[in-house]
């Protein structure tokens, strides 16, 4: 971990517009602690970003926040109470959008939606109403009768999340909503999670992709084996990279592990990713780094075609907090 970057890994204290809040979540699943003290905060008209790479812990936090699965330690608040047992109707103000698909492959898109209201307790001309409404959210009035298991992953996925919003939540709770589909999917996807935050809902949106929560999210929660290891605002995570100086470099030849090694050992590189075989991105630790860096690099023997200076993004930030890609 780098300390300069100082993340700030306690919540802030509560809100006034606070709906959801954990503290000191654990979860164990025999010897693997899959959750090992996660506290975090979400308010009414945000979507807060729930970032890090498979197995990192997201969804185990996810299904406690939900109220599904149980903590070993630590506790949730939903709208200031905390949350209890199965009837609790706290729980019926989060919508929660599964990362498995949860639909009922034989029925029609319609028939979905009519089943998942009736779980919620809709009926009559309220559900009626509410289908319409789902069907146009999800664009999916074309093929309302149409059996789900003839629908593209990017249909499904939209249904899913049509699904987790019938009853109106004032929590929606995503988890890895957009894997497997097309981009023009997720566009959609992401005008609908806009405009319910833009209605003053509450809104988590886990992931993996940086650049998805880099565009959605004001707030971030980055999580890594079970922890949060930096959660606040995207600008000031992102500050905390400023001294950072982040360059693109491109060879006419691609580099040899050697020539890798020989930059990593350079003074003030933070971190070292291979872009593709010719273009390697370095991390810098200050500007003050770059100019002996540019001398360094023409001693190394292999011509340069190329070099950018780039902007810190999430993935520099995850990249200089753990050393690691996201996408390991
Ligand atoms: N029911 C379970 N039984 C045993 N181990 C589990 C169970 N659920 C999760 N785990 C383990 O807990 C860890 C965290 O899993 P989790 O699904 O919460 O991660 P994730 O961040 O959602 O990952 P992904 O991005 O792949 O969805 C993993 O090591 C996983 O194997
Ligand atoms: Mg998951």
């Amino acid at each position: 971990m780098n300390d300069t970057l100082h993340p700030q890994v306690s919540p802030p204290a509560a809100a006034a517009d606070e709906v959801l809040s954990a503290s000191g979540l654990r979860k164990r699943f025999g010897t693997r602690e899959a959750v090992r003290g996660v506290s975090l905060s979400l308010r009414r008209g945000e979507i807060l970003g729930l970032l890090g790479p498979n197995g990192a812990g997201k969804s185990t936090t996810v299904a406690m926040l939900c109220g599904l699965l149980r903590p070993d330690a630590g506790t949730v608040q939903v709208l200031g109470q905390p949350i209890g047992a199965d009837a609790d109707p706290r729980k019926a103000r989060i919508g929660l959008v599964p990362q498995e698909l949860a639909l009922y492959e034989v029925l029609s898109a319609r028939q979905n939606l009519e089943a998942f209201g009736r779980l919620y307790g809709l009926g009559g001309g309220l559900l009626a109403g509410r289908i319409e409404r789902a069907l146009a959210l999800s664009g999916l009035q074309e093929r309302a009768r149409d059996r789900v298991d003839g629908f593209s992953g990017g249909m499904k996925r939209r249904l899913n999340i049509a699904c987790a919003l019938l009853h109106e939540p004032d929590i929606v709770v995503l988890d890895e909503p957009t894997v497997g589909i097309d981009p023009q999917s997720r566009n959609a996807i992401f005008d609908t999670l806009e405009q319910l935050r833009d209605q003053g809902r509450a809104l988590i949106y886990t992931t993996h992709y940086m650049e998805e929560a880099q565009r959605l999210c004001e707030r971030l929660v980055i999580m890594d084996h079970g922890e949060v290891i930096a959660q606040g605002r995207l600008r000031e995570l992102l500050a905390g990279l400023a001294g950072a100086c982040v360059l693109r470099l491109q060879w006419a030849a691609a580099p040899g592990a050697e020539l890798e090694a020989r930059l990593r050992a350079l003074a003030g590189v933070q971190a070292l990713q291979r872009l593709d075989e010719r273009t390697l991105r370095l991390t810098l630790a200050g500007a003050e780094h770059l100019a002996p860096t540019c001398a360094a690099l023409g001693a190394l023997g292999l011509p340069l075609q190329g070099l950018q200076t780039e902007e810190a993004s999430v993935e520099q930030l995850f990249l200089a907090l753990t050393g690691r890609q996201l996408r390991d």
